[in-house]
């Protein structure tokens, strides 16, 4: 495993990822040959996010002031917002995640023109700043989503779809998509996001080969999904609280 990777997850004995880290397993053993080495690596020595963000300077008033600006798109309490471009839910997110996603958005390893420009001036105690306070925000979902499709989209998240060789969501995520570290809560995301974000997901994560990150594991996944399961999983989570 490259060295970055290997300090951006490096293991804890916390306890709390026992089941996290027996799921990852059976979801690395169920994608088999899919699943490269050196990822799978990654979700067994997942753990404390160690590469040196730590709150250090920056007032309240900053904090409020930025968080407001966030506010702008991503809703009042965080909630994502239907719109042209889908913005999605950041409330109860993990802290672990945003805090991958913002620095994932500043170096290119996730394109999204909007979030670059809004990230790069952001300091790393901002970052954790902010990251902790939408972890705190808990709207109840947007809602939105075709209801014929949630039992399906149930079921793909609770048992994965065997006979495409796609590992349960559950695994990973958590049974009730309430995700861990730096894998995203999937829980109360909003529809429309999360149906682009599976549909799109080798043009907009892990876009730097000499940088591999953990978005490759979401690669096999979003790849075997047809249409209408992406829709179902999709429409599910964003019925969940
Ligand atoms: C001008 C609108 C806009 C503003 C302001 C904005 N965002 Fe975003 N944000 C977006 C859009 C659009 C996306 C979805 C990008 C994509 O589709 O990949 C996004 C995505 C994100 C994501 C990825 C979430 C995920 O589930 O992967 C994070 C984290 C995020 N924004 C944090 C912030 C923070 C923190 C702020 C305030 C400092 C902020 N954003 C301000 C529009 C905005
Ligand atoms: C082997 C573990 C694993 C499995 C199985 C898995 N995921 Fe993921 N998923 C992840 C990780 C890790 C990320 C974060 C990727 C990143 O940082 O770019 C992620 C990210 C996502 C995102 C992006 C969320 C956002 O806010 O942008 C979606 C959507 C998603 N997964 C849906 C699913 C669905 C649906 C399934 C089941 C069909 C699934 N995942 C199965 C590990 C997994």
């Amino acid at each position: 495993m490259p060295a970055p990777i290997a300090a951006m997850l490096a293991s804890t004995s916390d306890k709390a990822l026992s089941w996290f880290t027996a799921g990852a397993t059976r979801a690395a053993a169920a994608m088999g040959p899919l699943l490269p080495a050196a990822v799978a690596a990654m979700l067994y020595g997942m753990g404390a996010h160690a590469d040196g963000i730590h709150p250090a300077s920056v007032s309240r008033g900053e904090v409020e002031a930025k968080i407001s600006y966030c506010q702008d798109c991503h809703g009042p309490s965080g909630q994502g917002y239907r719109g042209y471009f889908p913005i999605p839910r950041l409330a109860g997110q993990q802290v672990a995640y945003i805090e991958n996603q913002l620095q994932a958005f500043v170096e290119h390893r996730r394109t999204n023109n909007i979030m670059f420009n809004v990230a790069h001036g952001l300091s790393p105690a901002m970052i954790s700043a902010l990251a902790a306070d939408f972890r705190k925000f808990d709207p109840g979902p947007l809602g939105g989503a075709p209801p014929r499709l949630v039992p399906l989209g149930r079921k793909i998240l609770q048992d994965g779809i065997p006979e495409s060789n796609i590992a349960a969501c559950a695994a990973c995520h958590g049974p009730d998509a309430s995700g861990h570290e730096q894998i995203p809560r999937l829980a109360g995301q909003v529809y429309s996001y999360v149906v682009n974000k599976l549909t799109n997901w080798d043009k907009e994560r892990g876009q730097i080969p000499s940088k591999p990150d953990i978005s490759a594991v979401m690669n096999p996944v979003a790849h075997s999904l047809n249409k209408t399961q992406i829709e179902a999983v999709a429409a599910y989570v964003s019925t969940l609280k």
